[in-house]
């Protein structure tokens, strides 16, 4: 086991979802897979392998927040040889034309946390999707019927931001939504040499104040997690 993981070698496979809560990590599992074990309970950050359409896959929580994904990302990639990590998360919309409900496809992540300013010295480093799960990802929208959005989001260190400060000026420069994980997945990702993708559903609004019901989450997540279980069917 590695020092957050309870997996023993081999027990987790190549491909991994991650969604920040451990217990939609258990309802995925529950709903989706067949032949499910439970593969960690340490800090209840519940992870699961099965199989999708007789394809091995495990799903992970990762917790909120760039420091709590890398700690995962990191003991899947060196201890466990993940090779795509695929986050299904949620998102608040920074554009009025991003509605509640909509899937949002991260390209590229901007971000608040200073994690890799300080690796870099100061200098930008831009986070990016693997560019063949992201082709793979609109490919399988495309064909269920689900229509996705793409581009730039920002990665905050604050759920709860000052009432003084201000989405806009990530807005005007075209970041569609905000969540706490991405250029932190993406960046160790790069590091490592494996693929990543963020998926995102948006739950609630910064331009309308809006936001979805419990029920309306289930209903979109679905539609996200399906397509994220078939990106490990390459
Ligand atoms: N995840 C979902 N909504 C969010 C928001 N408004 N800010 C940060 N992360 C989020």
């Amino acid at each position: 086991m590695s020092i957050h993981i309870g997996a023993k070698k081999g027990e987790i496979a190549e491909t991994v979802l991650l969604p920040g809560d451990p217990l939609r990590a258990k309802w995925i599992a529950e709903t989706y897979l067949k032949d499910v074990k439970c593969y960690n309970k340490v800090r209840n950050m519940f992870g699961y392998t099965g199989t999708y359409k007789g394809k091995r896959i495990s799903v992970q929580g990762t917790g909120m927040g760039v420091p709590s994904i890398s700690i995962y990302a990191h003991e899947l990639i060196n201890d466990y040889n993940v090779k795509n990590l695929i986050r299904v998360g949620s998102a608040g919309s920074y554009q009025k034309s991003v509605k509640l409900r909509d899937i949002v496809i991260a390209m590229a992540a901007s971000s608040t946390s200073g994690i890799n300013q300080a690796r870099f010295q100061g200098a930008d480093f831009a986070p990016t999707a693997n560019f063949g799960l992201f082709q793979k990802a609109i490919e399988l929208a495309k064909e269920k019927g689900i229509e996705v959005k793409a581009g730039n989001v920002l990665t905050s260190d604050e759920f709860y931001a000052d009432e003084f400060e201000s989405y806009q000026k990530w807005s005007k420069f075209g970041v569609l939504c905000v969540e706490m994980e991405t250029s932190g997945l993406y960046t160790l990702a790069a590091k490592h040499n494996v693929n990543a993708l963020s998926l995102l559903t948006i739950s609630d609004s910064l331009v309308t104040g809006e936001k979805t019901s419990t029920e309306e989450r289930e209903t979109t997540f679905s539609e996200m997690v399906e397509i994220a279980l078939e990106l490990g069917e390459n």
